[in-house]
């Protein structure tokens, strides 16, 4: 990350009371004279407070140069945005002082140690020596750092990088903290670790978290909200379910029946005469049916009125890897 200095006296922040952690207002982003990419296109993103959110899309989507914005390192081509209160082009500084960023790649003064590598960014913050001495220990022991913490960074594996990335971005104790692609990288173990870490802070200290990522399994396991980005535009935000919804109205809904008491043959005439049911299969003793809207209910009524009853009516998984696929195609 670029290095950066500032004046500002900490204590002269005074947070601002917006609903919202973040926000834009078609925010956009254009690169390049001739042939123009839109790499962010009139961006809407409102990040409540407290959340932790999930900005998931291809690799070029937008979601780096869309944090950069953000944060105040690049500036917006059109629109508007706000960051814990604070105008993302004119109050940069105030920005700085309230946020907490782990970019990819993280670059630290690598011919410095963890210790001075932190003192020097608490530095640029103005943190007290006292204060500073005591949370640069605390941080680097709440990242597992603790034994590096006199070993230069440059020689640090690309997990203890990351956690290391962590622990500086937390050194003036934000509360809003931008993570690109936070696990990238690194073993499963040190992943679930950072998701702990992630998901403590959020529950412990209320930390607004906005975060990229390529792993699907993590977003679905971390975030509360997810937004999914393509060659700049948003095409879905919302829960998980949220988007199984938006998947649903777009593909319609696959169930699998099992029955007692009726033949199946009977079973698959009663559940077909529902109206929105397009497409049945027998398969195995099992009835796969495809349905233009979720009919629970109305199927588990067709079957009763038949004299059968339903043993088995599950939908089929739909998780976020499927979800991310779905929403994509086509794009
Ligand atoms: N400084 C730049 N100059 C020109 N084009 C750029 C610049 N930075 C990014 N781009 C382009 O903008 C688009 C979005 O890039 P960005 O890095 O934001 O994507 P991303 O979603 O973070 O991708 P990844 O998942 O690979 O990190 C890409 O087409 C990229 O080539
Ligand atoms: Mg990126």
């Amino acid at each position: 990350m670029e290095s950066m200095s500032i004046e500002l006296e900490q204590n002269e922040i005074v947070p601002k009371t917006d609903e919202f952690a973040i926000e834009t207002i078609n925010l956009s982003k254009v690169f390049g004279k001739e042939n123009q990419i839109r790499a962010v296109d009139n961006l809407n993103l409102q990040i409540r407070k407290g959340e932790v959110f999930g900005f998931v899309g291809p690799n070029g989507a937008g979601k780096t140069t869309t944090m950069k914005m953000l944060i105040g390192l690049l500036e917006p081509s059109e629109g508007s945005g706000k960051v814990a209160g604070f105008d993302i082009v004119r109050e940069v500084i105030n920005i700085r002082v309230t946020t907490g960023v782990l970019p990819e790649p993280a670059g630290f003064y690598d011919n410095l140690t963890a210790r001075q590598n932190l003192r020097f960014y608490a530095k640029l913050y103005d943190i007290k020596p006292d204060v500073r001495e005591k949370r640069i220990v605390n941080l680097l022991e709440t990242v597992d750092l603790t034994r590096a913490i006199d070993q230069k960074t440059g020689g640090f594996s690309t997990g203890m990088r990351k956690r290391f990335g962590l622990a500086q971005a937390l050194i003036n104790e934000p509360s809003v903290l931008f993570l690109d692609e936070p696990t990238s990288g690194i073993d499963p173990l040190g992943a679930q670790m950072m998701r702990d870490l992630i998901k403590d802070l959020n529950r412990s200290k209320g930390v607004t978290v906005f975060l990229s990522s390529h792993s699907m399994e993590e977003v679905e396991d971390i975030c509360d909200r997810i937004a999914i980005i393509a060659r700049g535009k948003l095409l879905a935000v919302g829960s998980v379910e949220d988007l199984r919804d938006i998947v649903r109205a777009k593909e319609g809904v696959h169930y699998l029946l099992e029955f007692q008491d009726i033949p199946i043959s009977e079973a698959a005439e009663a559940v077909n005469n529902v109206e929105g049911v397009q497409a049945l299969e027998i398969q195995n003793g099992t009835l796969h049916v495809h349905a233009k809207m979720k009919l629970r209910p109305e199927i588990a009524k067709a079957v009763k009125t038949a004299g059968g009853t339903v043993s088995m009516f599950e939908e089929e998984e739909m998780n976020l890897q499927k979800l991310f696929l779905k929403i994509i195609e086509g794009v």
